[in-house]
């Protein structure tokens, strides 16, 4: 069973939410890929729906796709987000931005009626914390920014933790599309992600950080046979 053919149950799931006319945001990441192919088919068969790109990337691929997309200063609302994530936990919280499309993926789906998260089971956690917490910073003072960070990971009781500036390929500070860098928080564990959250949010400096409290209301989890739906 492989984890690619998990991650597409899962996106083939989540076409159930799909209805005729809907505005809908496309997440970014193999996972939320598996989605918009799996919706380009629907447009094709005459699917009437407008979307939404979280990242550079996912536009590219709805583009070349067929998917229609509107600008996100002409919607007044967004009915359904489909997105990934790098870890669910118990009660539909999660860890998002390991794409470092954190800041955008979390504007639409806070602003939707429903998001729902697609993933495959290496995704599910007891608790938070064991994939590094994607922070996005401006990058004026990132090094002051930085230690603010590190202040409210002990703070919130994470032990040691170590926060990097992430780099791209080229060795250079990875630059999102919103022209920030990105801090990943390497926390193994995280005992109070609400705590936690609340705190990275005073910082200033912190654009957005990638954990999503109580936005996510249905995961759906890909399976050898089709997935299995979590409501919240
Ligand atoms: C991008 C994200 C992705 O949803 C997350 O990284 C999961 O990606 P994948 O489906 O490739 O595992 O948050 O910023």
């Amino acid at each position: 069973m492989s984890v690619e053919h998990e991650k597409e149950n899962a996106a083939l799931a989540a076409m159930e939410y799909v209805e005729d006319g809907m505005t809908i945001g496309l997440g970014t990441g193999s996972t939320a890929k598996y989605f918009v192919e799996a919706l380009a088919e629907e447009v094709a068969d005459g699917l009437v729906v407008r979307c939404v790109p979280t990242s550079e990337q996912t536009r590219e691929l709805a583009e070349s796709l067929g998917v229609p997309l509107v600008p996100v200063d002409q919607v007044q609302q967004i009915h359904l987000t489909v997105d990934g994530a790098d870890e669910v936990d118990e009660t539909g919280n999660l860890i998002k931005g390991g794409g470092a499309a954190l800041l955008r993926e979390k504007i639409i789906a806070d602003a939707s009626d429903h998001m729902v998260v697609i993933a495959d089971p290496s995704k599910q956690v007891d608790r938070l914390g064991a994939f590094p917490l994607p922070v996005e910073v401006n990058p004026f003072g990132f090094t002051i920014t930085a230690k603010k960070v590190y202040d409210a990971l002990c703070a919130s009781g994470v032990e040691k933790p170590v926060v990097k500036l992430r780099e791209g390929e080229d060795g250079k500070p990875l630059v999102t599309d919103g022209g920030h860098y990105i801090l990943d928080c390497h926390c193994k564990r995280i005992p109070d992600s609400e705590a936690l959250s609340a705190r990275l949010s005073s910082v200033p400096g912190i654009v957005e950080h990638g954990l999503f409290i109580g936005i996510a209301r249905t995961i759906v989890i890909g399976n050898e046979n089709g997935a299995t739906v979590f409501e919240y």
